[in-house]
Parts: structure tokens; sequence; C-alpha cells
């Protein structure tokens, strides 16, 4: 198994570039730089509305040190680390009106673990930053399966309460003059939350600071009890297949494995009670969920095991379509369900020449049904029996494996393309591209081979009608 990090040529040579630096940038500047380099003011966003948790960071980094800096560090504890789905971050420039916002490449740092294993990851700088300059950089980073419901077991008729751990200080290896963390609750209905003053409630929002002058790697242990009731949906795995037919369709089969993460049921489960009581029978459970098709989508199915479900809606309009699904039963915590979901594409929408002749599929990476946290996702595209040199351009690291996949009528078999990812979330789906050579002759193999057979049917026909007449005679 090979591990590609798939880019677009042009952010490979970038991303290489930064590697060389880094490398000959000895380590002794990225060391120094850690010391040398201080925030002036930072501000975190940590948003809780949903299970999937959203965190913005602003920071205005100032250089201290003698020589210009070309990267900032940033610090994480070791659990967050493993429950990092994506990094992101930005050079802010311009005030108002001028604002700009300058993307940064953000990289795991291998850079010796900090106090407490903390980890890094390094924001490579658009210019290096000259002794006594500043820069404002946003960072924005996703954290999976981060809340702990407590209690861990609930029944029908109990809200979902849940726990989340971080610091009332934003870890960092540098020293920070002012910092506020701003936590947002999905409503007022919090049990707990650790004071570390000044910190305060303010309806949805838990605050804590301003705090002044805080040495690098501080860290205040916080946590949060509160009522979350959002539908915690986790795909344990969605294997995606994306098979392109040269005859103007691209055909896409999903199966899915679904489970409420959150709280798990207890007791028994009344659905009369469930329908007749929505606003408190099974809060925290799920009856349906939403997936975002592209615009004309057409022959869309929705099954499980038992068979076709009916009771899914299709809204198709100019810009998406979005199909309404749901399952047999509703989802309480720790439920599952595991069913398919089909549907068709005109190819034209998806399929591209490229300048040099190749031809490419353009598609998104992701789970198509919003707020939900796959734990790994396997996205198959099947090109076209004769189709050469598939190579893959992905926004992020996936592993991309290669298979041959035999349908009716092939003789070689189609090249099919396998890209796996773990830990994705609706900011995945963004769109990747398959490039493969075709020619177009391959159209015909097809086409012949069922000519010749007909033809071979005929032959055989007439030489059976000549034989019987023979016999007669
Ligand atoms: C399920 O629905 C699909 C698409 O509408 C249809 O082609 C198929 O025959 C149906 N299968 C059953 C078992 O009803
Ligand atoms: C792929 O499709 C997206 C959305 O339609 C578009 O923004 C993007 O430019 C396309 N990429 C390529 C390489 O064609």
């Amino acid at each position: 198994m090979e591990v590609f990090v798939a880019r677009s040529r042009l952010a490979l040579i970038s991303l290489l570039l930064a590697l060389l630096s880094l490398s000959f940038g000895s380590s002794s500047s990225l060391t120094s730089s850690s010391s040398e380099l201080q925030i002036l003011t930072a501000e975190r966003r940590i948003d809780l509305a949903s299970h999937i948790i959203r965190v913005v960071l602003t920071l205005k980094v100032q250089n201290d040190g003698a020589s210009p800096a070309k990267n900032v560090l940033l610090a994480f504890p070791p659990p967050q680390v493993k429950h990092l789905a994506l990094i992101q971050a930005a050079e802010l420039t311009g005030k108002k009106k001028k604002k700009a916002v300058h993307p940064l490449d953000v990289t795991p740092s291998d850079h010796a673990d900090g106090p407490n294993g903390a980890k890094f990851f390094s924001i490579s700088l658009r210019n290096p930053l000259t002794t006594g300059g500043s820069v404002s950089i946003e960072v924005s980073y996703i954290l999976t399966q981060s809340l702990e419901p407590f209690p861990v077991e609930i029944s029908q008729s109990e809200p979902q309460l849940v726990l989340y751990r971080d610091s009332a200080l934003i870890l960092s290896p540098y020293a920070i003059k002012q910092q506020t963390t701003v936590i947002r609750t999905p409503s007022t209905k919090v049990e707990s939350f650790t004071r570390v003053e000044p910190s305060s409630q303010i309806r949805t929002e838990l605050k804590y600071g301003p705090y002044e002058n805080q040495s690098p790697y501080s860290y205040t242990p916080i946590l949060v009890h509160f009522e979350n009731n959002n539908p915690f949906a986790v795909v344990e795995e969605l294997v995606r297949e994306i098979e392109i037919s040269h005859w103007g369709n691209l055909q896409i089969t999903e199966h899915y494995t679904l489970v409420h993460n959150g709280a798990k049921h207890k007791g028994g489960f009344s659905r009369v009670e469930y329908q007749s009581r929505p606003t408190i029978s099974g809060v925290s459970s799920f009856k349906h969920l939403v997936a975002k098709l592209p615009p004309r989508v057409h022959s869309v199915y929705y099954r499980d095991n038992i068979g076709n479900i009916s009771t899914s809606h299709l809204r198709t309009s100019y810009s998406k379509s979005e199909l309404e699904i749901e399952p047999r039963y509703p989802l309480l915590g720790g439920w599952r369900a595991t069913f398919v979901i089909g549907y068709g594409l005109p190819l034209q929408d998806f399929l591209f020449e490229s300048n040099d002749g190749r031809r490419y599929l353009n598609f998104s990476f992701g789970c198509p049904i919003a707020e939900t946290v796959v734990n790994k996702i396997t996205n198959k595209v099947v090109l076209p029996e004769g189709s050469k040199n598939p190579s893959v351009i992905v926004p992020f690291s996936v592993e991309h494996l290669s298979e041959t996949k035999y349908t009716y009528l092939d003789i070689v078999g189609r090249p099919v393309v396998v890209l796996e990812k773990e830990n994705v979330v609706p900011e995945h789906n963004s769109h990747f591209q398959v490039y493969y050579n075709f020619h177009p002759m391959f159209m015909l193999a097809e086409p012949l081979m069922l000519t010749s057979v007909f033809l071979f049917l005929f032959v055989a026909a007439v030489a059976y009608l000549h034989m019987d007449i023979s016999i007669r005679k």
C-alpha cells in the first residue's frame, strides 16, 4: 500500500519548496523562532452547537527576535490531535473594506513534542516576518468525537447532556499578551462550567478572559457540561462507487453504515410516546437526514437490506437537489442503520477534457449527508475499460490504491481508482479530479463485440437452416 499526498502540481511544488526551506532553514531557526515570537492578542471561538466542533483562532504575532521568522507554530494537547479532522490557516491583511484573506500552508511539524506531549503544526508565512514586524493569522480547525455523553445512557424521556474538555488558556509555545476564549453552546442549558476568573455566561456563550501576560505552555483545564440534542450522526463507513460510462452517464452508489453516536438509549422504546410528544420524547434522536446531491440527478433510489424505502423525498432545483432520507425506525443513541443510496448524473456535468487532451472527472469527495462525521470513506472511481495512466488530484492527504473491476462484456476490466480517508467532515466536501488517457477506439469495442456476436448468431442460424434443408433432402 502506498500513501500519496495528492495535490495539484503547483501546490506540490510549493509544498516541496516549503519542505526544502524547512529542512534547509536549520532546526536552530525553528527553535529560536519559538522563543522570539510573541502573541500580542489571541481570540478563540469554540462552537459546540453541533457534534462537529469548529474552532476559529485569531492571532496577532510579533517577531521580537533578531532574525526573520518563516514559520509560526501551533500547539495542541495530544487528545485533540487524535480528533483533529481539518486545520487551515490564512493571513489577514488590510482593514474593513480592504480586508483580504491569503491561505497559508499548515503542516504537522517534525519539531520534538512540547511539555506534556504537546504536538505542533507549522504555519508557513507568505513573507518572512522581520524583526519588530507583526502579522495577523486566522486558524480554523475542526474536532470530531470530542463531546462525551454524560450520563452515558439515557431513557427516551431524557435530554442528552455532554462534556467538553479544553483549556481556558490557549496552548501555545509563545507568550500571549492578551487573550479571550468564547465557547458557544447550542442552548442556554449549561449544567456547569469550570470558572477561571474572569469568566461568565451570557445567554448561549461562555466567556473566558481577557487574560493578560501568560507564559508559553500555560494550560488551565476546564470542563463544560451542557445539553446538546443535535443529531450525533456518524457514518462508521461509507463506500462510494462512481462509475463513468462514456455513453453519457455517471452512476453513483453509496453504501452507508450510520450510527447515533450520542448517549446510549436505555430501557424500552415507545413509538406511541415518540410520535405524540416529539418535543420531549427522544429529543436527541433523529428521524430523517438530508443528502445534498448535484442538480440534474436522476433515477434516485434508497434501499436497505429489506428493500426499497419509499419514505424519501427528492426536491430538485436549478442549483441543487436535496434527498430527504428516512430510515425505517428513528435512530436513538447507539442505534445503527445500514442503507444504500444510488443515483445517476449527466456525464457532461462532471467529465471534461484537459488542455493536454486527457480526460478528467471532477467530483465532490465527501459525504453528501449534512453535518455527519465519516469515520472512514472510500471513494472508488470506476473508469471506462481501456483507460490508461490514471492520476489523482485531491486537496488533502488521502490513501490511494488501485483495483480492477469486471462487469459484463469487459475483456481487460475497468481500472478503479480507490481513495480512502479517515475522519471526514462536511468541510472535506471539496472537488477532486481523476485524470486518465482514453483512446476513442475503445468506445467501439463493446458495439463491435455485440455486432460480431450477432453476426456469428446470424451465420450460425443460416448454417443451421442450410443443414436442415440438406437433411430433408
Ligand atoms: C427500487 O427502486 C428502484 C428505482 O426506483 C427500482 O429500479 C427497483 O426496481 C426497485 N426495487 C424494488 C425491489 O422495488
Ligand atoms: C471542479 O468543479 C468545481 C465546482 O463546479 C469548480 O469550482 C472547479 O473549478 C472544477 N475544477 C476543475 C479542475 O475543473
